[in-house]
C-alpha cells in the first residue's frame, strides 16, 4: 500500500458527546461504511491537565483557554462525578483520512455547522458561556462533540501525544519508532535518567517509543533544547497513571 493510503488522523469523542450519549452516533458516522477508514487505535482516557494543555497548546492565552481545559478534562460535563470524566481517543487510518473526518465533523462553531452543513456531527453541538469571576460573560466556548486533526502535521503531533507505538498494531504505525537505550523518569516538571523517589518511569531500555520522543528526551536530559517540550512527551506516559 502507498503511504498516502495510510494517512492517519486523531479523533477525540469529547465529554459532551459522552454526557449526551452520542458516542454510538459519532462512531457510526465515522464507520468504514461511511468513510472507508479503519481503526488504528482506541483508548479511554482520563484527561489530566498536562495532556489538555499540550493538546490545545495553540490556544494558550486565549480568553476561552481555561474553560476549554475544563471541557476536555470532563469537569464541565461531570462536575460532581469525577469518575465519569473521560474522552475516547481514536486513530483512524486510510486514504484522505484527515479531510474525510473534518468534513463529517463540520465547522468548529455549532451554530455555523447547523447553517452551513446540516447533518454534520458538530451541528449537534452547543455554545457555553465563558465568564469571569464576577459572572460577566467574556466569550462563548464551542462544545462541538468531536476533535479531528486539521492537517498532517497536527495529526502526527496529536497521534504521538495520545498514543504510544504499542497502542497501535505494528502494521498501522506510520511514524518511526524504536527501542529506547536509556531510562527516563519524570517528576514535577523535571527529567531524570536515574530513579528518583516519587518519579514516574517514562521509558526503560527496550521500551519502544516514537523516535521523535527518544530524540527529544536525549536532548532535554543533556540540558539542550528539543523540538518539543518535556511535557509534550511526558503527557502520554502519564495517561491513566
Ligand atoms: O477543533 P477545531 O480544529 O475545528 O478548532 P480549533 O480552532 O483548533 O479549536 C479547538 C477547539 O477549541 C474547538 O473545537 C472548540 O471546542 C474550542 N474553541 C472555542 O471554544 N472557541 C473558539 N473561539 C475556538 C475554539
Ligand atoms: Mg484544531
Amino acid at each position: 500500500m502507498d503511504t498516502k493510503d495510510f494517512e492517519q488522523t486523531l479523533v477525540l469523542i469529547k465529554p459532551d458527546a459522552l454526557r449526551h450519549s452520542l458516542t454510538g452516533y459519532v462512531l457510526s458516522q465515522l464507520s468504514e461504511f461511511h468513510t472507508g477508514l479503519r481503526f488504528a487505535g482506541a483508548k479511554i482516557v482520563r484527561v489530566h491537565r498536562m495532556l489538555a494543555e499540550e493538546h490545545y497548546a495553540e490556544h494558550r492565552g486565549k480568553v476561552f483557554f481555561e474553560s476549554l481545559l475544563e471541557y476536555i478534562m470532563g469537569a464541565s460535563h461531570y462536575p460532581d462525578e469525577e469518575w465519569k470524566r473521560r474522552v475516547i481517543a481514536l486513530a483512524y487510518v486510510g486514504p484522505g483520512a484527515i479531510q474525510k473526518i473534518r468534513d463529517i465533523a463540520g465547522p468548529t462553531n455549532p451554530h455555523e455547522a447547523r447553517v452551513k452543513r446540516p447533518g454534520c456531527i458538530r451541528a449537534l453541538g452547543t455554545l457555553f458561556p465563558v465568564k469571569d469571576a464576577s459572572g460577566t460573560v467574556l466569550d462563548e466556548r464551542m462544545d462541538n462533540l468531536i476533535h479531528a486533526s486539521a492537517n498532517p502535521a497536527d495529526a502526527e503531533r496529536e497521534i504521538k501525544l495520545w498514543f504510544k507505538p504499542g497502542d497501535l498494531p505494528p502494521a498501522m504505525r506510520i511514524y518511526e519508532s524504536r527501542a529506547s537505550d536509556e531510562h527516563y523518569y519524570y517528576k514535577e516538571g523535571k527529567l531524570f535518567t536515574a530513579y528518583e523517589p516519587g518519579s514516574v518511569c517514562l521509558l526503560a531500555p527496550g521500551n519502544v517509543a516514537w523516535v521523535s520522543d527518544i530524540e527529544a528526551l536525549r536532548l532535554l536530559a543533556g540540558g539542550r533544547k528539543a523540538s518539543c517540550s518535556l511535557e509534550a512527551v511526558a503527557a502520554k506516559y502519564l495517561i491513566n497513571e
